[in-house]
């Protein structure tokens, strides 16, 4: 997607102000527009409506100004045309696939994926006659014999969950490109960047179409709200929309009102998450119960020079296996004090949880196997708290094994 550069301002400058950078009349927080519907000046508003006018307000499933506001602030955050904010992250992949791909279409897709998208592609779209293929993102090359007229969506996530494996976002474009002149067939490359975040990782420069996040994670910040995001063309985001209609995720307005009190501090958290993420795997890589510590900001990572090509940071999470398989990561779990045994991620608060209880419930073992996941792991979501405080929770529960 040819985005227009909006790198004057930084980004918490555009978090913080969204386009009213000059002085008007009105609060300085965002109104919560708490309403289902809206009041017609007199019925020439409602005939306006029936003739397709954008600009007359008629039901919050349709749109609602807390809500437009912030996907405004989203789509200025992250480069992108424009944006639809969703009920949740599921919300916002479900409605951007299905806005792309009717019966008989098909999408090429990396394995490691966020367990609701991987359960969403494994049983709900092949009963829409959609199916969806895999590539090993450590063999690339083989998308160009996955990739045929039919496929109209190539999907990833990188990095990927919660194995943090990384997909190199260059290649798999240009791989994708080259397929689309081929069979002169529109590919829509669609990203989950949930994981690194638009501070971390700028997809639409390397010519991605879509971006999809869960706003729930670093966008929101708190652990308080539910939201998704999708960014991607005026053309696409305003399909999408007439889609998300008949769906029916739309956001709530005090979600969107909490998602705008969190976007003004998101550089600042995710700065400091990337700080305590990077000193506490340095840390955990030390210590002779953990077995592995997987972090992409760490030498040790075996795709660390491609992580330092195609991100600005790492990211706030780390992923470790320990001793004792998953009992020895339940005693972990159960013995830290600071930081929180509970599922989700991205917030000021450490969260831990174990992928085989969690993300990755319900799978097979050759699909864990498949996904890299073991029964000894703990994916960890670091933080802001202080990193000295985190450190130290870490070694007297690990010291419990
Ligand atoms: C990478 C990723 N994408 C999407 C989702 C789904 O988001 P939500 O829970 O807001 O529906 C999650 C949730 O954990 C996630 O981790």
């Amino acid at each position: 997607m040819k985005i227009k550069k909006n790198k004057n301002l930084s980004l918490s400058t555009r978090a913080i102000h969204g386009k009213h950078l000059h002085p008007f009349k009105g609060p300085v927080t965002l109104p919560i527009y708490q309403t289902s519907t809206y009041r017609f000046e007199n019925s020439n508003d409602a005939i306006r409506y029936s003739e397709g006018d954008p600009n007359v307000l008629v039901y919050t499933r349709y749109h609602n100004p807390s809500v437009n506001e912030v996907e405004d602030r989203i789509t200025l955050m992250e480069n992108g045309e424009a944006s639809a904010l969703f009920s949740s992250g599921m919300a916002a992949i479900s409605t951007a696939i299905l806005s792309i791909c009717k019966s008989g279409d098909e999408i090429v897709s990396t394995p490691a994926l966020y367990g609701g998208t991987y359960r969403f592609f494994r049983d709900t779209l092949p009963n829409y006659n959609i199916p969806v293929k895999y590539v090993d993102p450590e063999s690339l090359e083989d998308i160009v014999y996955l990739i045929n007229p039919k496929t109209k969506v190539v999907y990833f996530e990188t990095p990927t969950n919660p194995t943090l494996s990384l997909v190199d976002i260059e290649k798999l474009v240009r791989l994708t490109r080259k397929m689309e002149k081929e069979f002169k067939n529109k590919i829509n490359i669609i990203i989950d960047n949930t994981f690194a975040t638009i501070l971390n990782q700028k997809p639409f420069d390397s010519d991605v179409d879509v971006i999809v996040e869960s706003s729930t994670k670093y966008l929101g910040g708190h652990a308080d709200l539910m939201g998704g995001v999708v960014i991607g063309t005026k053309k696409f985001i305003k399909s999408l929309k007439e889609l998300a209609k008949h769906l029916g995720g739309c956001a709530d307005p005090f979600a969107a009102f909490l998602l705008d009190r969190s976007l003004k501090t998101f550089e600042l958290r995710v700065q400091r998450q990337n700080e305590n993420a990077l000193a506490l795997a340095s840390a955990l890589e030390k210590h002779p119960k953990v077995l592995r510590v997987i972090y992409p900001g760490l030498p040790s990572h075996p795709q660390h020079k491609l992580a330092k090509k195609q991100m600005t940071g790492f990211g706030g999470m780390v992923t470790i296996e320990v001793k004792g398989g998953v009992k020895g990561a339940e005693k972990i779990c159960d013995s830290l004090k600071v930081a929180i045994n509970a599922m989700s991620l991205g917030g000021v608060e450490t969260l831990v949880s174990i992928p085989v209880y969690s993300s990755h419930v319900k799978m097979s073992n050759e699909e864990l196997k498949k996904h890299g996941v073991t029964q000894g792991m703990i994916r960890i979501s670091v933080g802001v708290e202080g990193i000295k405080d985190l450190i130290e929770d870490f070694k007297q529960a690990i010291g419990k094994l």
